[in-house]
């Protein structure tokens, strides 16, 4: 694990690695298992809003264990600033309906929570069998919509961090790994 599939100028912006290739494989199974006992038989749906979580679900998938189907969404906020924090507006919306089926929500970070309190009320409109949320990472210091979390991979300290789906200007996703950014690349950006 390093940075050789980074430029140099990237591979600058990067701080401490938080968890590894191996940790998150190891994890992530862990969560695949759990979520195989508790829904089995139930042929859930898992949920996720593109792109972030695209590493973190094809993940998951391959560890879980029982029938299950997967659909996502894409979303918009309506600011020209990708870093501030505005309303959020769907922009492409699930291809299966979600009426009656047991929905498990996946996201890659929850931060404020105002990304998912908003898509959880969207969903739950629509009358599912249940509704539950699974994230890799929860930063609980920064949270503003109180959201009940079922299943939670890990929890973040109160630093911005890129890798394995999470991105800084759409830079860093593809890495394995999880690290921070560091403080002087976000402070130089607007
Ligand atoms: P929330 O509405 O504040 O919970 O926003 C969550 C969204 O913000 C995530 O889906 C990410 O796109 C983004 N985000 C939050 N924290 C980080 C981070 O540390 N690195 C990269 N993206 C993040
Ligand atoms: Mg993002």
């Amino acid at each position: 694990m390093g940075t050789e599939n980074l430029s140099q100028e990237l591979a600058r912006g990067l701080g401490r690695v938080l968890f590894t290739e191996e940790d998150i494989r190891q994890r992530v199974r862990e969560l695949g298992e759990q979520i195989s006992r508790d829904y089995a038989g139930l042929n859930p749906l898992l949920v996720g809003v593109l792109k972030g979580v695209v590493f973190f679900m094809s993940d998951l998938l391959r560890t879980i264990t029982v029938p299950v189907r997967v659909d996502y969404m894409a979303i918009s906020r309506y600011t020209p600033q990708p870093a501030a924090k505005g309303p959020v507006r769907l922009i492409k919306d699930l291809e299966e309906s979600v009426e009656g089926q047991h929905v498990l929500f996946v996201e890659d970070v929850i931060d404020t929570g105002l990304t998912l309190g908003y898509l959880l009320r969207v969903l739950r409109a629509r009358g599912p069998a249940s509704l539950q949320v699974c994230t890799l990472f929860d930063r609980p210091q920064r949270r503003i919509a109180e959201i009940p979390l079922r299943y939670v991979g890990f929890t973040l300290p109160d630093r911005f961090v890129v890798g394995y789906g999470l991105d800084y200007k759409e830079a860093y996703r593809h890495l394995p790994y999880v690290a921070e950014l560091k403080t002087e690349v976000l402070r130089g950006s607007g």
